[in-house]
């Protein structure tokens, strides 16, 4: 917290305490997708995911620092997309940086580089470029209320089972108690900063060790992850399919805009 908090300023900045910090994790392969280049940089009606991501945080009226974390060999391209980017107007600094071999490495490269000012991180996957602005709203007033670890979430609607590896199932698994988690993932900065350095950098040895998610990470730490409702725009680009999914989906939104 600031002093300009403590002190409730009659005059001068009062939403400088409030700006957050977005890292927009940008630097896998996309191998699932298999389209030839990082799924980043895979075009969606026209324009990257990257470009997708980075209109809507900046339209967001808080401002603050995004930092979009990208393959080494493409932070020029991604240095000229955001050159390129309508300016927004809103109070929105935008710097790039390299990321690391597993995701959580480059969410903490990305924690690293954001300014000291920011504190309340939300941490986003560019695979999931339709993500509306609402929900990066909603999840970082979360944060702020509670000082907890914040995750979209959505219920399950599909019956779920237990499969064994022989393709034959064992039993239905009670779904009631169960959601499907997106991002923006939102968290003290603190909190974030200190749970991803006890996990360290570098390859775990076993696969399944991962964590797949932020929210993970700090439950491993001893965090509270709290929900709020997420939201089907959000969802998130992994193989051929979901393309079709999200430009319908684009479809849809543009359709509603005229
Ligand atoms: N990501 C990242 N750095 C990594 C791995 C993933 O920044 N080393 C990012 C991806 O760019 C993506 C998000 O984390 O925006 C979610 O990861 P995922 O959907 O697994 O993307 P990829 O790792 O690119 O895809 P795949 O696992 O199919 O290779
Ligand atoms: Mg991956």
């Amino acid at each position: 917290m600031t002093s300009a908090q403590d002190h409730q300023p009659l005059t001068g900045e009062p939403h400088e305490v409030s700006r957050i910090g977005v890292v927009l994790v940008a630097a896998g392969r996309g191998e699932r997708l298999g389209a030839g280049k990082p799924k980043a940089f895979v075009e969606l009606g026209g324009r990257t995911l990257v470009e997708h991501c980075l209109r809507t945080v900046t339209s967001l009226p808080s401002g603050g620092h995004l930092v979009i974390v990208v393959p080494e060999h493409l932070a020029g391209e991604t240095l000229r997309l955001v050159a390129a980017a309508e300016p927004t107007g809103a109070n929105w600094e935008v710097s790039v940086t390299p990321g690391g071999r597993e995701r959580h490495e480059s969410v903490k490269f990305g924690v690293d580089a954001l300014p000291e000012y920011a504190d309340v991180v939300l941490v986003h996957d560019a695979a999931r470029p339709l993500t509306p602005a609402a929900l990066f709203a909603r999840v970082a007033a979360e944060v702020r209320r509670t000082t907890d670890a914040v995750i979209p979430a959505l219920p399950v609607v599909d019956t779920l089972k237990r499969v064994g590896a022989d393709s034959i199932v064992h039993e239905t698994v009670d779904r009631a108690p169960l959601v499907a988690v997106q991002t923006p993932q939102g968290f003290p900065r603190e909190l974030l900063a200190a749970a991803h350095d006890r996990l360290g950098t570098g390859a775990h040895d076993d696969a399944a060790d991962h964590p797949t998610d932020d929210a993970e990470v700090v439950q491993r730490a001893g965090g509270t992850v709290r929900t709020v409702p997420g939201e089907s725009l959000a969802h998130k680009l992994t193989t051929p399919g979901d393309l079709a999914l999200l430009e319908a989906l684009l479809a849809a939104q543009n359709g509603d805009a005229r």
